[in-house]
């Protein structure tokens, strides 16, 4: 057997498809792990999985289920034995390789920003966008959006539907796990660095000024508009999955000592009054979503109560007293799921379920 494989018998009932052979690209990092691990407890069926990364873990053994899998590098990898890949390596190994594996007949399900904006690449939240899936995309990718505009659009869906939204100002409290495994190892260190005492040696890589004790109001490089490109995602793909081109959605994305899950402070503003009994209602029937205030307005979620939780947790919903149409909530939920690993396999589990990986160029 070819290193990196195992061949599952296609054990479905007379006329259920052919479980796809899958790929996952970033198999070793934290996005790619956690796919894995949701493919497991979700049960989705795959013909053949493949797991590749860099050269430096060429090679590697990682069980899956109950299998034991070599870790191929990318560029010994043959994408024509796939139907679709997952690609959570990073933008620059997207742009070199997305392409090769697109070219060899795979659909790829992206999970950087590289072609998030292309115009024949869909950008898909399945709870709110799935209808985007029926067709096999024109470049044969469909793109996972950024982690924190999944939460956001998934409820902003719901209140546009019912209020109309005028506007949306967004802060983000986002967790270091969002830079993967160093980005968490990095935190850690740079805490057990501080408790030591000022003059103590740490060199920090990801973060800077350090993270530990900290929050830093920047993630990734500052644009010459002042703002930095999380914020400038957060506007152009929140437009593009709910098609609200002028959509005005404003963000301030900041960097918290938190391990894992992103947190939100939202404050949106409707086009008429909102009523907060119907607002918690609307937001609890929505799809994998917990209001936590439902009942006891106290009640709120944090990441270090909530995580590895594959919902979207809501609390503190409140309409301001001075602008009956307009209100405020705290929503949290694991940016390594939700925000993507979870999102990129419901893409998958949605492409099975409407036989769009059937069509294979
Ligand atoms: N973390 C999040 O919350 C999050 C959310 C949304 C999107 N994403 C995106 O997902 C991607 C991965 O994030 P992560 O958090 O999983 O990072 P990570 O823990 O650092 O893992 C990175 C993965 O990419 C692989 N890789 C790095 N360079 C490579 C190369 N030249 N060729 C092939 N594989 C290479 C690594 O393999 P080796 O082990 O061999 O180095 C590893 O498997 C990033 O593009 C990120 O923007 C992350």
């Amino acid at each position: 057997m070819t290193p990196g494989t195992t061949t599952l018998e296609a054990t479905g009932t007379a006329g259920a498809t052919v479980p796809p052979r899958v790929a996952i690209v970033g198999a070793t990092g934290a996005v790619g792990s956690t796919l894995m691990e949701l493919m497991e407890s979700r049960g989705f069926r795959y013909g053949e999985l493949h797991l590749v990364a860099s050269s430096r873990s060429a090679g590697r053994v990682l069980t899956v289920g109950e299998r034991e899998y070599t870790v191929v590098a990318v560029e010994d990898f043959d994408f024509s034995r796939v139907d679709v890949a997952f690609f959570s390596a990073g933008t620059a190994v997207s742009e070199k390789w997305v392409p090769v594996a697109t070219e060899a007949g795979a659909l790829v399900i992206d999970n950087t920003i590289a072609f998030r904006m292309d115009p024949d690449t869909p950008l898909v939240v399945p709870q709110v966008n799935a209808h985007e899936l029926d067709r096999r995309p024109a470049s044969g990718i469909v793109a996972n959006p950024n982690c924190s505009t999944i939460p956001l659009v998934r409820l902003l869906r719901g209140v546009e539907d019912r209020w109309g939204v005028r506007n949306a100002v967004v802060s983000t409290y986002q967790a270091a796990s969002g830079l993967g495994y160093s980005g968490v190892e990095e935190l850690q260190e740079s805490s057990r660095a501080a408790l030591q005492g000022p003059d103590a040696d740490f060199e920090a890589t990801h973060f800077r000024p350090t993270l530990a004790f900290n929050v830093i109001p920047k993630i990734d490089r500052f644009l010459d508009s002042g703002f930095t490109l999380e914020e400038e995602k957060m506007l152009r793909e929140s437009r593009k999955i709910l098609g609200l081109p002028h959509l005005d959605v404003t963000t301030t994305c900041v960097r918290v000592p938190v391990a894992n899950c992103h947190s939100e402070a939202v404050y949106v503003e409707c086009q008429e009054p909102v009523d907060r009994a119907e607002l918690v209602r609307l937001l609890a029937a929505l799809p994998e979503v917990r209001v936590h205030d439902e009942e006891t307005i106290s009640a709120f979620p944090t990441p270090a109560v909530v995580d590895s939780s594959d919902i979207v947790h809501v609390g503190r919903v409140r309409v301001t007293q001075n602008n009956p149409r307009a209100f405020w909530l705290w929503l949290v939920a694991d940016n390594l799921r939700i925000g993507a690993a979870l999102n990129a396999l419901q893409i998958g589990e949605e492409l099975v379920a409407r036989g769009t990986l059937e069509g294979r160029p």
